[in-house]
């Protein structure tokens, strides 16, 4: 079988990466790719958002599953576009995938289903925000209810800063249409974990719990980010709270949806707080999560494809998910300035002598004059696997070390807490 992975960034490189690996793949084609991605598969430059050239490319080159990396595609309908005209894609429809794309949609559906979230209101007016955010006061969190490249979370740990939120979202709209509802949310403490889940919109099956890093700081001090570093397995999520993960929200949440008529196929992303009063939902992505695909992917023991291609094809439970009984490290190295403004086109060294230990998962990086250079905020991911998460922590940094370009910076502390 052909296959498209649709995307541009680390998580696009370790998908292709698994899926060259996996048995059942012929050719993996890229669309658009990154220098890393074109190192493995056929890279074509073919915008991920461009549904019907997506369609076209696949059509034409004999291409059996099509795999989606971002949101976005998602939220837009990719899915619902591919499957009128018969061409199998991994990742759910327009209205599954609303489960990301509007948080009062999800924090809706998990209210009617009484899975386990925190307590919630929504508002489209700033006069009612406000005036229910000084009656619950502080702390208390402030989403965005649409898509905002994942900055549209404040956690506002003063009265004043979450008024702002409100003002910034709402009346300078900050992230456009998507501050134009707002879900105001109790704020949750505990240590949060990420269970991504395979699909097909009846079984559920989840991978090995990871955990991110989103702050741009060692000891998650600093602004958020995409994701700094992430490991797996998460001791946090013990084998005992992943069943009740299982069975109080992934499996739930799979059934509700298909109750209500949008039947989810793909990858369930679930970000979880384990509160002490047992773990609650955090958010859903519709999607794969970077980095946490770096590492979980590479733990994987089955065919990646094998397993897609059912969740498409509604027998998920039919093939095999395995998994090695190792651990695996990623460790993000960003550009100087990230996560605000930051620099394009340093010389990047050191990648072949880092790959003599890891993976090197290209997320932020292009190809100038023949050099490879940074383009982008998180520049490389490096994911090492060993026996146990000490190894591995051990193992991906000396291979960070390796990597050199000017205003690098990584965090120092990536799986600390798991060690503890
Ligand atoms: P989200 O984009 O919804 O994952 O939110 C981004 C980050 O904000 C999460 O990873 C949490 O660290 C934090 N966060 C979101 N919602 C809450 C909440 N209700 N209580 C505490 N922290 C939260
Ligand atoms: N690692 C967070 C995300 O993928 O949304």
């Amino acid at each position: 079988m052909n296959v498209l992975v649709v995307g541009s960034g680390g998580r696009e490189h370790a998908l292709v990466w698994k899926l060259v690996n996996s048995p059942s793949v012929e050719t993996v084609y890229c669309a658009p790719g990154n220098p890393g991605i074109a190192e493995l598969a056929h890279c074509v430059s073919i915008a991920a958002d461009d549904h019907a050239g997506l369609a076209d490319f696949v059509r034409g080159n004999g291409i059996g599953l099509t795999v989606v990396g971002p949101e976005i595609p998602l939220v837009n309908g990719i899915a619902d576009y591919f499957s009128a005209q018969g061409l199998p894609l991994f990742g759910p429809s327009k209205a599954a995938a609303q489960l990301e794309g509007s948080k009062s949609f999800c924090k809706a559906l998990l209210a009617k289903y009484h899975i386990p979230t925190a307590k919630y209101a929504v508002f489209t007016s700033a006069d009612e925000a406000k005036a229910y955010i000084r009656k619950e006061g502080a702390p208390i969190v402030i989403k965005a209810d649409g898509l905002a490249a994942g900055k549209g979370v404040v956690v506002a740990m003063e009265l004043e800063e979450a008024l702002a939120a409100v003002d910034s979202m709402m009346s300078d709209k900050i992230f456009g249409d998507a501050g134009s509802c707002l879900v105001v949310e109790e704020f949750m403490t505990g240590e949060e974990a990420s269970l991504l889940a395979f699909t097909d919109g009846t079984t559920v099956v989840p991978m090995v719990a990871a955990q991110d890093h989103k702050r741009i700081f060692d000891n998650d001090c600093g602004p958020n980010t995409g994701g700094m570093g992430a490991y797996a397995p998460a001791p946090v999520l013990t084998a005992e709270l992943q069943r009740q993960v299982a069975a109080e929200i992934l499996q739930p949440v799979v059934d509700a949806l298909k109750r209500e008529g949008c039947l989810y196929q793909g990858c369930l992303y679930a970000g979880l707080m384990i509160t002490a009063d047992g773990p609650k939902v955090v958010e859903f992505n519709c999607r794969f999560g970077d980095p946490e695909t770096q590492v979980v992917l590479p733990l994987l023991a089955s065919d990646l494809a094998e397993i897609m291609l059912a969740c498409v094809q509604g027998r998920l439970h039919e093939v095999p998910v395995n998994w090695q009984q190792q651990a695996a490290v990623c460790i993000v190295m960003a550009a100087g300035g990230y996560p605000g403004t930051y620099s394009r086109g340093e010389a990047i060294n050191g990648i072949a002598a880092a790959q003599r230990e890891a993976l090197v998962f290209h997320a932020g990086t292009a190809v100038k004059d023949g050099q490879l250079v940074t383009n982008g905020g998180r520049v490389l991911g490096i994911t090492a696997v060993n026996s146990d998460l000490a190894a591995a922590v051990d193992k991906a940094y000396e291979a960070g070390r390796q990597i050199e370009f000017d205003g690098m910076q990584y965090r120092r502390d990536i799986a600390r807490r798991a060690l503890r």
